[in-house]
């Protein structure tokens, strides 16, 4: 017999079905017996009497095992009927059970919010965690959201590349994970921090329009709304256009994948507006802004830019990596954002003026995305590294993007706004582990497999690495 999925039982009434699945729930009322049988469509209930609650092995099952029964669908007597799932209207009668694996008891319960499980105990049995509904809501909305933005995006134009892993430092301002090469000892390759660079080659390479659905690794200290080491942006750009196309092909990306994707959240202003970076620090004290109408109203979603950065922010050590450290001056995005051509003759005399065509994306308080349109051409790109204080050394990491300069380059500009946490502010979720698989912990630990971990010593052999032991 063909499997049923819980959902279909309702279109069988009358039938003899098949269901496989883990047991939601056990009821016991003396000589009848409910279960709830989960599946990836809901759950159903099954009705058992009597042997029939004993498999062919002789076990009875409790919650969390996977059975198989066989059965037949039938109608739930009126006052038995719950309107509160979809197969309320139907029950199974089972004819006969298989315990498929039999379930430990789980270290936390699955039937609540699970907000105030501990951390730990719930990163390190996840996927006991995922069968949580409102987890697995969560990673079903998150494809959703993907497979959105992939036919929204393809549809107009632009191509899907998948950049490298193992790479050399693309920085955003984050401390690099590096990997040690085996092929040429003493070498690492780093992790892209964003596939920035990259995206900018594919722009000289002339495809015009790029997108990525793209992991990207920082090591930087979590927050609520930033994961440990890596999370995912929608990271694309597009040749020839101008910052006024970037935004308002975003707004209208977000606004079509709301009403599909969330249809009963609203998006409280459209146009979202746009504010200059100085008027939204005098208005708010922030370039974040909360603009929601009513705080508390969960389906509220508040979007607007933040728009005219300064180019530059002073120079603080702590969260800027990649200067020598002896300069007075930072990117505020990334080094590779445009001047506003107005200001280009302020470089020479008071970087701090100068504007940025960068371009922040602001949801309900959160920054969900940001990106610019880029320089496209070297000697702004060899000013701007002098003015952040670049060694000659550090210049030289860079030389391929100042030779692909050399070659014809269209004006282009892109965005990345970041999957994870825009879900957590769209669904109003309190961190943004909530909406990511196996999210990494606070401490830097990863869930389930609890990495990282020590290298064997012939791996470390291979590598030409000794650990030198820290002194306590
Ligand atoms: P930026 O560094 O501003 O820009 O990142 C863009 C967006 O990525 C998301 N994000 C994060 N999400 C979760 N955890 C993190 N640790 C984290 N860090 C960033 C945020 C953020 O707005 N290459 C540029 C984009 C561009 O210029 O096109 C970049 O990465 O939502």
């Amino acid at each position: 017999m063909k499997r049923t999925l819980a959902i279909e039982t309702v279109e069988k009434i009358g039938q003899e079905v098949l269901l496989q699945g883990w047991v939601d729930t056990r009821r016991d009322h003396g000589k009848i017996t409910f279960l709830d049988l989960r599946d990836r469509s809901g759950i159903v209930q099954l009705v058992l009497t009597g042997s029939r609650l004993v498999s062919k092995q002789g076990e009875t099952p409790t919650t969390e095992d996977v059975i198989e029964v066989t059965g037949i669908v039938k109608d739930r007597p009126a006052a038995m009927v719950n309107p509160k799932i979809p197969t309320g209207t139907v029950e199974v009668e089972v004819k006969t059970l298989k315990i498929i694996s039999k379930a430990k008891e789980l270290p936390f319960p699955i039937d609540t919010d699970g907000y105030d499980i501990n951390e730990e105990i719930r990163s390190k049995y996840r996927y006991l965690d995922i069968r949580r509904p409102r987890m697995t809501r969560n990673l079903r909305l998150h494809s959703k959201m993907t497979n959105f933005i992939r036919n929204f995006l393809i549809a107009r134009d632009f191509v899907e590349v998948e950049t490298p892993i193992l790479t050399k430092t693309t920085p955003e301002g984050a401390r690099d994970f590096i990997v040690p090469s085996r092929l040429q000892k003493g070498k690492f390759y780093a992790l892209p921090q964003s596939p920035q660079q990259y995206k900018q080659l594919l722009m000289v390479a002339g495809l015009e329009r790029y997108f990525q659905i793209a992991r990207c690794f920082r090591d930087e200290d979590p927050r609520r709304d930033r994961a440990y080491g890596e999370f995912t942006q929608l990271d694309l750009e597009m040749s020839f256009v101008t910052q006024e196309d970037i935004l308002q092909l975003t707004e209208e990306l977000f606004t079509t994948l709301v009403k599909e994707v969330f249809p009963h959240k609203h998006i409280a202003q459209s146009p979202w507006p746009r504010i200059p970076h100085a008027e939204v620090i005098k208005a708010y004290g922030t370039d974040k802004p909360d603009l929601r109408k009513n705080k508390t109203d969960p389906d509220e979603l508040a979007f607007s830019w933040t728009i005219d950065f300064p180019l530059f922010t002073a120079q603080s050590k702590e969260d800027f990596y990649y200067g020598s450290g002896k300069a007075k001056f930072a990117p505020s995005h990334h080094m590779f954002t445009a001047p506003h051509p107005e200001d280009i003759p302020l470089l020479a005399t008071d970087p701090l003026k100068v504007r940025g065509l960068q371009h922040d994306l602001v949801l309900n308080g959160f920054e969900v995305g940001g990106g610019s349109i880029r320089i496209h051409q070297q000697t702004i790109q060899e000013k701007i590294f002098d003015l952040i204080g670049f060694t000659k050394e550090q210049k030289a990491q860079f030389d391929h993007m100042l030779t692909a300069f050399t070659y014809g380059v269209p004006p282009h500009g892109g965005i990345a706004p970041g999957v994870d946490r825009l879900l957590m502010a769209v669904l109003g979720e309190p961190s943004i582990r909530e909406v990511m698989a196996f999210p990494a912990s606070s401490s830097g630990t990863t869930s389930v497999m609890e990495a990282p971990s020590d290298a064997a010593p012939e791996q470390l052999r291979e590598l030409g690495i000794t650990i030198v032991p820290q002194k306590k």
